[in-house]
């Protein structure tokens, strides 16, 4: 074998996987693979929450992943014991393990606007 033909027949077989060896770094993690409590995003926008609703077992240990899309909202249910500001910019994390079931309406209870009095949204929780 030339010298010029073994370089080629070097790089034929290094680059593949060389390639293989990027991608397989740049490709994303699955979430919580560590088996962490499951994420549940909310989006916090005048003058909603999305979702709306959300369901969680009693017992379920869940993070929400508050998000404001515009200005500063809040995130408040007496019962559930939250009681959070949503900064734009700033996730806020909230970790929930609800012990009774129950249908928990969370009202935003910082004021961001006209229709404020209106911003809500359902967290249920089942058995
Ligand atoms: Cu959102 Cu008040």
């Amino acid at each position: 074998m030339k010298p010029s033909q073994w370089l080629t027949y070097v790089l034929a077989g290094a680059l593949p996987v060389a390639l293989l060896a990027v991608l397989s770094l740049a490709t994303p993690r699955k979430a919580h693979a560590d088996g962490g409590p499951r994420v549940i995003e909310i989006t916090a926008k005048r003058f909603a929450f999305g979702p709306n609703q959300i369901t969680i077992k009693k017992g379920e240990t869940v993070k929400l992943r508050l998000v404001s899309e515009d200005v500063t909202h809040g995130f408040f249910m007496r019962a559930l014991k939250i009681d959070e500001d949503i900064q734009p910019g700033t996730p806020t994390e909230i970790t929930l393990n609800p012990q009774t079931a129950g249908t928990f309406t969370t009202i935003c209870d910082h004021f961001c606007g006209a229709n404020h009095g209106n911003m809500n949204m359902t967290i249920t929780v089942v058995e």
